[in-house]
């Protein structure tokens, strides 16, 4: 009859017996835990749960620790970045350090006319800069020093150009045109290729979609290239700077 009544005595016996398996389980003291298990009715995952919360964070390591940690990582690699390459990231640059091209991901392509293409030519300094190549256009609004006004490059703005870009003809308009007809094909292919990877790959500028151009009416562009023939204005007036500079060497 008196065993199915426990004393106080068998009471805090269970108690301590119970402490002592969920020390072990928390690898602590018993003592410790005897004063959370109070009574029968205490289930011993919750003393085990408020064991966790009172004794927390003394040795484990938790949330804010590892925060800790990378934060100073991050102030480390600031500072070692900056110390050495003058730029926190090591001088490597990304397309996603210019947040108008993070947002330019999350909206749809255009498809613009030539005549709407005109309206992004830099112009308009609330408006993109665009530059089209075979029918491909970049935003190259980082680059308005070359392609804004008075750029050395500001012709190829608001213009599907990939002829120019093959043959270097900048300062003659009838070459500022899509129009390849008349052109060496392969060499032509070639370089739009080539200049088409350059903005693909530049970190400043990006694709944003397409040109649709009317189809080609009237004769070939003349393949003779007037004015300062394949040198471009800017390269004409440096080239003079050097030669006269070099005058007095
Ligand atoms: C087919 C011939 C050529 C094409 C299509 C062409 C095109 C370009 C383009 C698109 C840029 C701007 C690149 C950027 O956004 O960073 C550029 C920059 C430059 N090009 Fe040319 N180029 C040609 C020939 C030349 C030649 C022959 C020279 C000089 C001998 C030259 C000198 C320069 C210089 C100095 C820059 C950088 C200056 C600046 O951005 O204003 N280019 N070129």
């Amino acid at each position: 009859m008196s065993s199915s009544i426990p004393s106080e005595l068998n009471k805090e016996e269970i108690l301590r017996n119970r402490a002592s398996a969920d020390a072990s389980l928390l690898n602590t003291e018993p003592e410790i835990l005897i004063k959370t298990v109070e009574t029968d009715d205490v289930p011993p995952s919750k003393s085990i749960k408020q064991l966790r919360r009172e004794n927390n964070d003394t040795e484990s390591f938790g949330v804010m620790d590892f925060l800790r940690l990378l934060g100073g990582f991050l102030g480390l690699f600031l500072m070692l970045s900056y110390y050495t390459t003058g730029t926190a990231t090591f001088g490597y640059h990304t397309k996603f350090e210019h947040p108008r091209y993070i947002k330019s991901l999350f909206m749809p392509k255009v498809s613009l006319t030539d005549s709407q293409l005109a309206s992004y030519d830099g112009s308009n300094p609330q408006t993109p800069i665009y530059v089209a190549i075979s029918g491909r256009v970049y935003d190259v609004t980082n680059g308005k020093d070359t392609y804004g006004p008075g750029g050395s490059y500001q012709f190829f703005a608001g213009r599907d150009a990939a002829r120019a870009f093959s043959n270097g003809c900048f300062n003659d308009p009838s070459q500022l045109t899509w129009d390849l007809r008349g052109l060496d094909e392969e060499k032509a292919a070639s370089d739009i290729k080539g200049w088409q990877d350059f903005y693909d790959n530049d970190y400043r500028y990006w694709y944003v979609g397409e040109v649709v151009h009317e189809p080609l009416r009237g004769p070939p562009p003349s393949l003779v290239c007037k004015g300062y023939g394949s040198v471009p204005k800017h390269v004409k007036a440096e080239a003079e700077t050097v030669t006269k500079n070099s005058e007095f060497e």
